[in-house]
Formats: structure tokens, sequence, C-alpha cells
């Protein structure tokens, strides 16, 4: 099958990453502020309109579709939507924090998700709750247990690193992931959404010093793994564990990106660092059901995705729009 998103600089997008909820039972510190409002329920996507749009991008050569969020399993009956996507022709993976996993992660396997990224940050109680305000830790680690036991393709752990705030668990959330046979990458935080609950220059700790700390205790070996993502893995000698880093200050990875957004309002982001977008709410409301428009719609806006993101730790963040309305 051919694929019709090829940008201006030859890259292929075969890989959309779609948000379906703006909601999150968290609050984490480096995603939103403190008080959140939400956004009124006639500006998202129903949930036949993002299957919609699935389905165009998968008609257009697209092979990989995330769900994100906010959380994306707070959103009612998001199950339903998961049955449509999962019987498209591309692998499914939904990226989330955990919460919902006890209850959820088997409906989700048995609904077509191939593959889950579970975020987490601190494996210490206290810790886990200042970071995510009001999450609970045990409910997280029972729902990644549910998850091993659901047998996914592959799990994953997010963590993004903080300085001063959790980079002194590096070690033992790698020890985490060995101990459960799953994958850990660390993240460098991105500069999105006024957060104002620390300066971000500040904590921000290099995935190259990261892998430095790892490498104290087990020595990393880069391998060619890819999973469409922007992670670079690397592996142990003694264990099937993978870890990833995904560096957007120190390694910059855009001249591979192959990926677009569909924020929860339709708004197609063709970066995740820039603003450039098409309205694909606008077409879906006023010319319903008319696949061969929306697709157009979807070739011709491949024109405007720029070279490359424009994040600046030392600046005021450039992109205000919080990471919850964007998916990650
Ligand atoms: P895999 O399919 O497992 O490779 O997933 P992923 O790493 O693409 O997705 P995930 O949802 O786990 O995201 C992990 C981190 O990567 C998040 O912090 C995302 O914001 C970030 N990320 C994903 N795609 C991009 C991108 O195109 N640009 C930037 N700057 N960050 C990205
Ligand atoms: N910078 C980097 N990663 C972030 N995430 C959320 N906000 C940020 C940020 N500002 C991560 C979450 C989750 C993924 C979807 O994005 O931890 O793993
Ligand atoms: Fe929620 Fe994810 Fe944002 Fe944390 S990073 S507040 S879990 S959307």
């Amino acid at each position: 099958e051919t694929n019709a998103l090829v940008d201006r600089f030859g890259r292929t997008v075969d890989y959309i990453r779609l948000s379906v909820t703006d909601r999150c039972d968290f609050r984490c510190v480096y995603c939103m502020g403190e008080e959140m409002t939400f956004l009124p329920h006639a500006q998202v996507l129903s949930l036949e309109e993002i299957e919609q749009v699935a389905a165009a991008f998968v008609s257009l050569g697209v092979k990989k579709i995330r769900l994100t969020g906010g959380e994306p399993l707070v959103r009612r009956e998001v199950i339903k939507l998961i049955r449509g996507v999962g019987q498209l022709d591309a692998e499914l993976a939904i990226t989330t924090n955990g919460s919902q996993l006890v209850d959820m992660a088997q409906p989700l396997k048995d609904a077509g998700v191939n593959r889950l990224n579970i975020s987490i940050d601190s494996l210490q109680e206290e810790r886990f709750k200042e970071m995510t305000r009001i999450g609970k830790l045990p409910k997280v680690l029972a729902g990644i247990d549910a998850a091993i036991a659901a047998g996914f393709d592959r799990i994953k752990l997010n963590a993004v690193v903080m300085k001063g705030r959790n980079d002194d668990e590096v070690l033992d959330l790698v020890n985490y992931a060995r101990d459960k046979g799953i994958d850990v990458s660390f993240i460098e935080e991105m500069p999105l959404g006024n957060i104002n609950e620390h300066d971000r220059a500040e904590v921000y700790c290099s995935s190259d010093e990261v892998r430095e700390m790892i490498e104290s205790r087990y020595p990393l070996q880069p391998t060619t793994e890819r999973t469409a993502g922007p992670s670079r893995y690397y592996r142990m000698a003694d264990s099937e564990s993978r870890v990833g880093f995904i560096s957007p200050h120190s390694h910059n990875f855009c001249s591979e990106c192959n990926r677009v957004r569909v924020t929860v309002e339709g708004r197609l982001l063709l970066c995740l660092g820039n603003e450039h977008s098409v309205d694909l709410r606008e077409i879906l409301r006023r010319y319903p059901n008319d696949q061969e428009r929306l697709r157009d719609v979807i070739i011709k806006a491949m024109d405007l995705k720029p070279e490359k993101h424009e994040f600046d730790l030392d600046d005021k963040p450039q992109i205000i729009r919080f990471m919850n309305m964007t998916g990650g």
C-alpha cells in the first residue's frame, strides 16, 4: 500500500497520535497548571468523529495509531472507540497514566490494543503524589501488573526526569522495569504550557546524564531498534528490558519525524513544538461523511509540517498550549 503523506522535507507520515480527551485524573507538574479548565463538550470531537479521522489516515497509509490525552482511559465509552479503531489495519497503542488499568487492561487487550506506554515518574508514594499532585502510586503499580498479566506485545514505562525532583530514582526505575521484564524510556522535559511550577532550565536533566547514571550499574549497548517513536533504545547484557531516551533538547530527532497529532478539538497539529495546524473538525461537521474531502485536506496539510520544533528552555514557553490538549 502506498503512503500519500509526504511533507516538503521528504518525510513520510505513517504514525498518528490522537488525543481523545483533554481531561485527566492527575495534574502532573510538567504538564498542567494546578487549576485547569477543561473544554466544553461541543468543542470536543465525538467518538465517531475521532474514528473517521483515524480511518482517513489509515486509508492514506498510516501504520500506527496512538491514543493519548489527557488521560485517554477517563473518556466515557472510550472502549467503543478502541474497538472501532482496533479494526483498522494499523498497530494500535495507548499512552496512559495507568490509573484505570486494574479494570481496563484486559478489556483493552481484547479490544485490539497492541502496545501500552505507561507514565510513571517515581516509585516513592509521597513523591509520586507531589509530581502528579493527586495521583496514587499503588493504584498505578497494580495497573502495571494487570497490564503485564493481560499480555500486551510490549509495555513501556515513560519517566520525565527532573533534576532535584526524581533524578535520584533513575536506577530504581530501571531495576523495576528489569524485574517486570518491560521497557523504560527517560524523557527530557519539553517547555509546553505556561505551568509556572518550576523553572524548566533549572530542572533540565539531559539524556546523557541519565545514561551515565544507568551505566554506573548496567553497561548499555546502543541498538538500531525503533518503534516509529522518538526513543533511542539501548540494551543491557543480562535482561530483555530496553532502556530508551527521548531527547528533544540534546539529540534532536526532527529530521526523522514520521508523525502528526490530532487534538481533542480536531486540530491537526503538524508538529508538537509549533502551532502549524489545520481544523479538521470544521470539515467533519460541515461535510459529514465526506471521506474524500477529509483525505484531501489531510494530504494538503502535509505542506505545513515545519522542519523542526523551536523549543527553548531559557525563554518563556513559546507554546502556551498545554500538553494535555496535545497528547504529548
Ligand atoms: P513508542 O511508540 O513507544 O515509541 O511511543 P512514543 O515514545 O512515540 O510515545 P509516548 O506517548 O510514549 O511519548 C513519549 C514522549 O515522547 C512524550 O513526552 C512525547 O511528548 C514525546 N514525543 C512523541 N513524539 C514526539 C515528537 O514528535 N516531538 C517531540 N518533541 N516529542 C515527542
Ligand atoms: N515534557 C515531556 N514529556 C511530557 N509529558 C507530559 N508533559 C510533558 C512535558 N512537558 C509526557 C508524559 C507522558 C507522555 C504522554 O508525555 O509523562 O509520558
Ligand atoms: Fe495527565 Fe498525562 Fe498530563 Fe500527567 S502528563 S497530567 S497523566 S495528561
